[in-house]
């Protein structure tokens, strides 16, 4: 059986989307533009690359493309 690293030595992963979110492995810290920082303890965390989200720092899935039905 293969050794696993335990969660303090492994590092953090960070995924990159192609037009989505950062999925990064919480609980996070971030610190925003203005100094402030907010906190989630979620196990993974999608942070805003497009700006739309009406809950920034965190996706809130506004950067999908809208089509009618
Ligand atoms: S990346 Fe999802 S709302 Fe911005």
């Amino acid at each position: 059986m293969p050794n696993s690293p335990s969660d303090a030595d492994r590092p953090c992963r960070v995924r990159i989307q192609h037009r989505g979110p950062l999925l990064v492995e919480g609980p996070v810290e971030v610190e925003l533009e203005d100094g402030s920082t907010v906190v989630s303890d979620r196990f993974r965390v999608a942070l805003c690359t497009c700006r739309r989200s009406r809950r920034y720092p965190w996706c809130d899935t506004s950067h999908r493309e809208r089509t009618r039905p």
